[in-house]
């Protein structure tokens, strides 16, 4: 498999084959991402074939910092204060598209919006500044998959279809970002993630909920899904199911974390959903996550991942 461990050589082949339009797996601090070349929409386009997306949902483009994104999109106020504020981190806003943007139209597939964010994974900021370009990447998996957190994660989702996967280490937060968008001035959360409702909304004031048409198109129910069944808010396994727990819990197969802190869940959440998964499982019941501050995105996936697949 082509991983390789991130140092100073492997960043500058990296950026290279980003430039010349080849994918690459990159770290992110939140998930795995599958990277391309955002001036280049044939590069961004093997991103979809490579992801088996049934349609083209939009991507997110990476920056290194406000005044790289300014050149993409344009800010209004409160997103310019949310990058301000949150940036580099897991936020990604979703903002007009400039007209002399520098990025492809297919990223955006068909909205007149782009999605950016600026990562703090050191070597994805690296790869950045290696590459010289903004970046398009989606998680890393095949669509309607988890996450991957670790690079073997990755080359399992991405099999021989990636030159190469940098591997910078577990990603610390595990969800993939909280994203929001605008209605007007006012800050609309299209995807629940490692940035909290209270945290945004001490910036930006009270968040509203989108829109029927205006959520984010990858937001299907369906969604974030492992092979086996999810069943929820299960206080212990039944009968041929193994358990996740999240607090003090005897016999689980997992623990989210038995301390009961939501950050070490995230982290470790798509982790375990991929071990018990690839252990065999036929169902997989999760104990009750609290519903604050970082249990909102928690239960927003494992609703997702629980959901009846079409
Ligand atoms: O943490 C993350 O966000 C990771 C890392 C790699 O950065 N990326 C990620 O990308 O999760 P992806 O493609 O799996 O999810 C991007 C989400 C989707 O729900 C997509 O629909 C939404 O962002 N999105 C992207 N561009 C958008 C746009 N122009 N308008 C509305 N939603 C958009
Ligand atoms: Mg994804």
């Amino acid at each position: 498999m082509p991983i390789k461990i991130a140092s100073p050589d492997v960043i500058a082949e990296a950026g290279a084959k980003l430039r010349a339009g080849e994918l690459v797996v990159v770290p992110t601090e939140t998930v795995y991402g599958l990277a391309a070349n955002a001036r280049d929409d044939r590069a961004v386009a093997r991103i979809y074939a490579t992801k088996d997306r049934p349609r083209f949902n939009p991507i997110i483009v990476h920056v290194l910092d406000l005044a790289q994104a300014e050149v993409i999109v344009s800010f209004n106020g409160v997103a310019r204060a949310l990058a301000e504020r949150f940036w580099p981190g897991g936020l990604t806003l979703v903002l007009s598209r400039r007209e002399a943007s520098p990025v492809g139209l297919l990223l955006s597939a068909g909205l007149d919006t782009v999605a950016v964010r600026a990562p703090s994974h050191p070597v994805a900021r690296d790869i950045i500044a290696a590459a010289g370009v903004p970046i398009a990447a989606p998680s890393a998996n095949r669509s309607g998959r988890i996450s991957p957190t670790t690079a073997e994660a990755a080359a399992e989702e991405m099999g021989g279809a990636v030159a190469l996967i940098v591997d910078g280490g577990r990603s610390n937060i595990g969800l993939e970002s909280t994203v929001i968008g605008f209605d007007g001035s006012r800050a609309v959360l299209l995807r629940a993630g490692p940035v909290n409702r209270d945290d945004i909304e001490a910036v930006a004031g009270p968040l509203t909920a989108p829109k029927s048409g205006i959520q984010a198109p990858g937001m299907m129910t369906s969604h974030y899904a492992p092979r086996a069944r999810l069943r929820l808010n299960a206080t212990e396994a039944g009968a041929g199911e193994v358990l996740i727990a999240f607090g003090p819990a005897r016999d689980a197969a997992a623990n989210l974390s038995p301390g009961g802190d939501l950050a070490e869940a995230a982290a470790n959440l798509f982790a375990m959903l991929h071990a018990l998964d690839r252990s065999g499982a036929e169902t997989i019941a999760v104990m009750p996550i609290p519903n604050h501050g970082l249990g909102e995105a928690i239960n927003d996936r494992l609703a997702r991942a629980a959901a009846p697949r079409d």
